[in-house]
């Protein structure tokens, strides 16, 4: 709250000595909301160019940058809801504050916002934007959130607007005959990894498997090194040279997987998951390994030699890939994708809205499982 109220003022403090001179009203508007309570989605005269904004359309602020993109990786104006081929493509994006006034909807991508604008008019739609999970030291405006948001765009599939990490495509030509021989592959496991210590605690998981078969670490974790500027060659490497590929999310959180999944379901390498999410709702059909179907690592580290014998069923790993189902991992096409739904929402007068209240609740509270790995490592110990 404290650190929250304090951004407030100094941003009032500021904007409030830009603002004289130049650009009053606007800025004014910026910091306190409350002037303008009317719903008049025509814009003001002050807007520097008018017809840069149709009327009609659903206007969009990209309140900050998502990530380094001031385009939100999507683009300015109507022109990228057309050209995304949107069923409603009645809006335009700008991230030109001057328009806070008439803006319909805000954008806020929240883990790396500064400052927020204050919660003004009731008629303005309020849109939170994230990508990966709450983190402790991240969302810090989230506790004065109360009574903020009206949309959710998130991961998470209970969020108004889904962005999914990869963008499922059917029946494309996509169909690669894959036969491998797991045993020209000379190792076992490859495991690529820079954050040692993790909430998911996944590497206690990587200790124990260690003891049962062999995995080679690289990154800051391991002793082995493959410089990513160099990945291209580096995927290559591991496909070359091991069978299986440890895709462990840092935090496990309910419906959150990251490109640790999609990067090796491109190459004939199998991943083997573990993370939030449902696994049969986010990866092809038998493509992956997931370490919550096995007791304990011993057992997973007996089915991964099986498999390293068993070239059939080594190779149904990649069955999936002659199937014409593809994942896209285009970070605009994911995009675009809930751009498109947040202007099919904007233009819906019957769109129930949630009550975000208490968003804390929802986004923090009970979405990532702290206690997985104490869980799992619990029911090893009680077998053995
Ligand atoms: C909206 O604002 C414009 C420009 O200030 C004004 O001409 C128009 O009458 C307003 N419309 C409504 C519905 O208030
Ligand atoms: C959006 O949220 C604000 C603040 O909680 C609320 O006053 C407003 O009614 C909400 N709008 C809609 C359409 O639900
Ligand atoms: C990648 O690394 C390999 C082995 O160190 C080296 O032979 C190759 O030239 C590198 N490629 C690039 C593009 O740096
Ligand atoms: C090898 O895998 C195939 C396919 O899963 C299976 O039908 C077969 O019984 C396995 N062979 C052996 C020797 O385990
Ligand atoms: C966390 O994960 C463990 C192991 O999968 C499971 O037993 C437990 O119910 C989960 N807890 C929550 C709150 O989801």
């Amino acid at each position: 709250m404290l650190s929250a109220a304090k951004n407030i003022w100094i941003a009032v403090l500021v904007y409030g000595s830009i603002v004289v001179g130049f650009l009053v009203n606007n800025w004014n508007v910026i910091i306190d909301g409350n002037r303008d309570t009317t719903s008049n989605h025509s814009l003001s005269t002050e807007y520097a160019n008018p017809e840069d904004v149709t009327l009609g359309n659903k206007v969009i602020l990209f309140w900050n940058a998502f990530f380094y993109d001031e385009d939100f990786r999507f683009g300015f104006g109507r022109e990228p809801f057309v050209k995304y081929g949107c069923p409603v493509s009645r809006c335009e994006t700008t991230s030109d504050k001057r328009v806070m006034r008439e803006a319909d909807a805000i954008l806020i991508h929240t883990p790396l916002v500064e400052n927020m604008p204050s919660r003004p008019r009731v008629h303005q739609t309020y849109v939170m934007v994230q990508v990966e999970p709450h983190m402790s030291n991240s969302d810090i405006l989230l506790p004065a959130m109360t009574g903020y948001f009206n949309l959710t765009m998130t991961y998470r599939q209970d969020s108004d607007i889904v962005i999914h990490y990869a963008h499922r495509k059917r029946n494309i030509a996509f169909a690669e005959l894959v036969d491998v021989d797991p045993g020209d592959r000379p190792k076992s496991v490859v495991w690529v990894v820079s954050h040692c210590e993790t909430p998911s605690r996944r590497e206690l998981y990587a200790e124990e498997l260690k003891r049962f078969i062999d995995v080679d670490v690289y990154g800051d974790c391991g002793s082995l090194r493959c410089p990513k500027k160099n990945n291209t060659y580096c995927r290559a490497m591991y496909e070359r040279t091991y069978r299986f590929y440890l895709s462990f999310e840092n935090d496990i959180c309910a419906d959150y997987v990251s490109e640790k999944l999609y990067h090796p379901l491109r190459y004939k390498i199998v991943p083997i998951v573990y993370g939030g999410a449902d696994y049969d709702n986010v990866a092809p059909p038998h493509s992956v390994i997931n370490i919550v179907d096995f007791p304990n690592p011993k057992d997973l580290a007996d089915y991964l030699r099986y498999l390293a014998r068993n070239r059939t069923a080594y190779n149904e790993y990649f069955k999936w890939k002659r199937t014409g189902t593809w994942f896209d991992l285009n970070p605009r096409q994911r995009i675009a994708d809930g751009m498109c739904r947040l202007c099919d929402i904007l233009h819906d007068k019957n769109y129930e809205y949630r009550d975000y209240t208490n968003i804390r609740n929802w986004w923090v509270d009970g979405s990532c499982n702290q206690t997985a790995m104490d869980n799992m490592i619990s029911n090893w110990k009680h077998r053995s």
